[in-house]
């Protein structure tokens, strides 16, 4: 019995003493560590993230009536709400995320019977390993199945990402979405924002004798969510000015010669991260772990210096891990805070930690939080 599963077990019997009734089933969702392609997804780019063994769980069962009612093992509050009153503004706090979907899977025409629904998660919140997308992932994937709806997982995600920037309100891309309902074991997904076609890269860690190690800052930036419109915003200015419908369209050239100042340095953050998502994918497709190295370390640069979302701890735990023995190291996610994560050589992992954490302690940071992560299968029902 794996520990995902004995979750689900437990979530299921509090789903009984919660609601007095059993549950029907228990769905799960995985987080992801994108490896490259940042911020690149809402300019219809390419992105390289793996699902994560970090999973949000739902418990459910239908309703005869029209009540939606949603609880959480980890969080205070929930919702109680008819179905004819989802809207995208229902709700406040995290109860936001769940009936977003509810309201946007009803949007497609699906139609959705009330339901009583009970979370728990184990992804770590607001250290951008979007545990967001795998509540919204697991929700969705679970009210889908519960009504019949015959919807793919690409349009799930769909929904998923409407909801989030419809009823939370934030202006993401559709990378994190993808990544819980596509996720692949032992596979990062080279995802085409354009088409939004998935392609399973196996990345054979074992066989490679590397760890994929997250170190989590636990910095959370207080004005993140500004910076990333901000960020969004530059980009669809770079694209007006260079007269493409994305930057995905534009060439290096022409934002060299076009454009100045801060437009610039955003712009060609973006068009060379969507070329390193490319030689990355290659590099692991051929298994030639070392030209990882140089990938990473070109867009951490540019994401400190052209794009500006690095912060201090971010560069330290990139900057350490490297020393430490990391074969490619960068900060990971829409920056300001959160994670960076590194390919470690499997015998190297443990010192590594120590040489990242007394490097934090000799800056005076406080302690970052080091964990192993393993790629995950996307959103599936459990029980
Ligand atoms: C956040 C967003 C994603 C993506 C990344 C940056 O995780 O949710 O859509 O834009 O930032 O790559």
């Amino acid at each position: 019995v794996t520990n995902v599963e004995r979750r689900a077990q437990r979530l299921s019997s509090a789903f009984l003493t919660a609601y007095r009734r059993n549950a029907q089933g228990v769905w799960s969702a995985p987080g992801r560590v994108n490896l490259i392609g940042e911020h690149t997804d809402y300019n219809d780019g390419l992105v390289l993230p793996v699902a994560i063994d970090r999973e949000t769980l739902v418990a459910a069962a239908v309703r005869d009536d029209d009540l939606v009612r949603c609880r959480s093992l980890d969080l205070p509050g929930g919702a109680d709400i008819r179905l004819s009153d989802l809207g995208p503004d229902t709700a406040p706090g995290w109860p936001a995320y769940v009936l977003g979907v509810l309201w946007a899977l009803r949007e497609t025409g699906a139609e959705l019977p009330g339901l009583d629904l009970l979370l728990a998660s184990d992804v770590p919140v607001g250290a951008g390993l979007s545990s967001s997308a795998a509540l919204e992932a697991a929700v969705a994937l679970c009210a889908a199945e519960l009504c019949g709806a015959t919807l793919g997982r690409t349009e799930l995600a769909v929904a998923a990402r409407r909801a989030e920037n419809e009823a939370v309100g934030a202006p993401v891309g559709i990378m994190d979405q993808m990544a819980a309902l596509h996720g692949r074991g032992d596979c990062a997904l080279l995802l085409d924002c354009r088409s939004l076609q998935v392609r399973p890269i196996p990345l054979q860690l074992d066989a490679a004798g590397l760890d994929l190690l997250v170190i989590n800052t636990r910095v959370t930036h207080a004005h993140a969510d500004g910076e990333y419109a901000s960020r969004r915003q530059a980009c669809a200015r770079a694209a007006a000015a260079l007269g493409v419908s994305a930057l995905r369209d534009a060439g290096l050239d022409a934002v060299e010669q076009r454009l100045d100042g801060e437009l610039r340095r955003r712009a060609r953050h973006v068009v060379t991260e969507i070329e390193r998502v490319t030689h990355t994918a290659e590099a692991l497709e051929r298994h030639e772990h070392d030209a990882l190295g140089p990938l990473f370390a070109s867009s951490h640069a540019s994401m400190r210096d052209d794009f500006q979302i690095s912060c201090p701890e971010l560069d330290l735990a990139v900057e350490s891990a490297v020393r430490a023995g990391a074969v490619a190291a960068r900060m990971t996610g829409g920056g300001f805070g959160g994670c960076a994560v590194a390919f470690v050589p499997t015998d190297l992992t443990g010192a590594a930690g120590a040489v990242v954490r007394s490097a934090f302690a000799a800056q005076g940071f406080s302690e970052p939080d080091l964990f192993l992560v393993e790629p995950a299968d996307g959103a599936r029902r459990m029980m």
